[in-house]
Parts: structure tokens; sequence; C-alpha cells
């Protein structure tokens, strides 16, 4: 067993994010006098996107942002969401877009992101996000929110990444695949593991950065962390829980994300600071 593992602290780390994001957006609204905007879009009644929703306009007018909330009936057709993004990616005075997601099944959820302009895609959500993003060209997209608030974590703590094996378990277009593209950005050796691969813990059991990202309780074993790896959870589960058998996995981590309190927060920081980015961008001042 390790001695007690170093916690990477996404509440604090995120907290800076924003402390950091709200002089950028001070400093914005000085030169332009234009006061960045994130809209987000949620359609249906889903009461979790709800509040997940409801989180990141808050966090957006903690910064000294405006929010736009725009509701949809969970009728909501492809075409009248589409519609709805374009308006928003031709308004000057939106500088960022959130689509919550997952949207209702009848939908096109594809179709929908990519209504999105490439510019105000602060959700990195796009398809030229993720083609930015896996080319090395941060300045055509924007990162993930979720990989994205990751690796700024993992800087935070001066996590090596550089020659290290990073063992990505999911695939996700949103949270999997593009996290393995950021870690070999950052020079990691990396394995992406999915529902069909053989052996997954023995592929865990390689790995100097482990990032769970499946959607099932304690689905990594504790007794499958090599002993000193690093740890980040980004599952969120009923009854906060994340992907990691917690107590399990600490005994033998050097760093673990809580859960909650490791990668959520850094998400919403995330894609808030990206926000401001886009504006100041969109703005000129940048
Ligand atoms: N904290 C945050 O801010 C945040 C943000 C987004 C998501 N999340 C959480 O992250 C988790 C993943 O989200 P997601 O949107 O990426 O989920 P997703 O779209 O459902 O993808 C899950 C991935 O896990 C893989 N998987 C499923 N069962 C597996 C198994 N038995 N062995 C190995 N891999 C398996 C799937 O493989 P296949 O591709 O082969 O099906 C898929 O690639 C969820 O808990 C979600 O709530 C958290």
């Amino acid at each position: 067993m390790s001695p007690t593992p170093i916690l990477l602290d996404g509440k604090t780390v995120s907290q800076q994010v924003l402390d950091a994001c709200a002089a950028r957006v001070r400093s914005i609204i000085d030169r332009t006098k234009v006061t960045p905007c994130l809209a987000t879009v949620l359609v249906g009644e889903d009461p979790a996107s709800a509040t997940y929703v409801k989180m990141k306009g808050k966090r957006c007018e903690a910064v000294g942002m405006k929010s736009l909330r725009i509701e949809l009936p969970a009728a909501t057709t492809t075409d009248q969401l589409v519609a709805r993004l374009r308006e928003l990616g031709a308004d000057p005075g939106v500088h960022g877009i959130l689509l919550q997601h997952p949207v209702p099944h009848h939908i096109n959820e594809r179709a929908a992101f990519e209504a999105i302009p490439a510019a105000k895609d602060v959700d990195g959500v796009t398809i030229q996000s993720f083609g930015a993003i896996s080319f090395g060209l941060p300045h055509a997209g924007y990162g993930s929110c979720t990989p994205a608030g990751i690796m700024r974590l993992l800087e935070a703590y001066k996590v090596p990444v550089t020659g290290k094996h990073a063992v990505v378990v999911g695939r996700s277009p949103i949270l999997g695949k593009p996290m393995a593209m950021m870690l070999l950005a950052a020079d990691a050796t990396v394995t992406i593991c999915h529902s069909r691969t053989k052996d997954l813990p023995g592929m865990v059991a390689q790995a100097d950065i482990v990032v769970a990202a499946i959607g099932k309780a304690r689905f990594i074993k504790g007794a499958w962390i090599k002993p000193g790896a690093v740890v980040v959870d980004a599952g969120y589960n009923a009854g906060n829980v994340g992907d990691v058998e917690y107590e399990e996995a600490a005994a033998r981590a050097s760093m673990i994300t809580p859960v909650p309190g490791g990668v959520g927060p850094m998400t919403i920081a995330t894609l808030i600071d990206q926000t401001a980015i886009a504006a100041a961008r969109q703005l000129g001042v940048l």
C-alpha cells in the first residue's frame, strides 16, 4: 500500500481558473465596452441537464459575463434546433454557444453540433474543433471541455506526461477520443480502451496515467492500478460515484481525482474560460 495519494483538487484549481478568467473578462469589457456572452441551449426537461445548464449560467455571471439561456421544448425537431443554433451563430452579441447534451433521441445530435460555428464552439464539440486539437492547431478550435479541463488539472499539479503511458478507458467523441489526442499532443504514449478491449485489467495495469471515462460506477478496480499511477476519474454516475473504485485505487495511486470535486468543476471552468477567450478573439483583443 502506498502513502496517502495527492488529491487532484479540481475545486481549488477551477477557482483559480475562474479568478484568472474574471480578470480577462474585466479587461475585455474595459477595452471593447462589450460584455462576453455564453448562450446555453437546453432541449427538453431532463432535470440533471437543467441543473448543469443553470450551474454554467451562474458561473458565467460570477466572472462578469452574460449568460443567455434558451430552453426549447422536448418536441423540437432537428431542423428547428439547427435553425436556432445558426441564429445564435450569426448573433454578434453571442460569443460562445453550448448545446447541453444528450439531446432527446429523435434529434440528430451531430447535425445540431455542426450548426455551431467553430469560432463559438466553446464546448469543443464540432468536427472542426476535434480536428484542430488533433492537428495541434489550438487557434483553429476549442478543446472539448472535460478533457481540456483534465489537462489543466494535470498541469496545475505538474504531473509529468511526456513519455508516460496513458491509458484512456472510453472513446466517446466528447471525452475519451479528445482526451487521447490531448495526451498524445503532450507527448504521452497513449492506449485507448473501449467495450471491445480484451483484458482491460491488464491494459490498466500498464498505465502511468489512467483516465476513466466509461459511465459505469466503480467499474475500474483498485487492484488494476499500478502502484504510483495517476488516476483521473471523469465518470459521474448516480449517487455521486465515479468510474473508479475510489478507496482501493487511492491505496495504490500517487495522485487521484476525487468524485465529486475533481474533473467536474474543471469542465465548467474550462467552458467559462474558453468563452472569454472566444469573445476576446471575436472582438479582436487577443
Ligand atoms: N465530469 C464531467 O464534467 C463529465 C463530462 C462528461 C462526461 N462525464 C462522465 O464521464 C463518463 C463517460 O461519459 P461519455 O459521455 O464519454 O460516455 P459514453 O459516450 O457513454 O462513452 C462511454 C465509453 O465507455 C466505453 N465502455 C463502456 N463499457 C465499457 C467496458 N465494459 N469496458 C471498457 N470500456 C467501456 C464505451 O465503449 P464503446 O465505444 O465500445 O461503446 C464508450 O467508449 C460518464 O460517467 C459521464 O457522466 C463527466
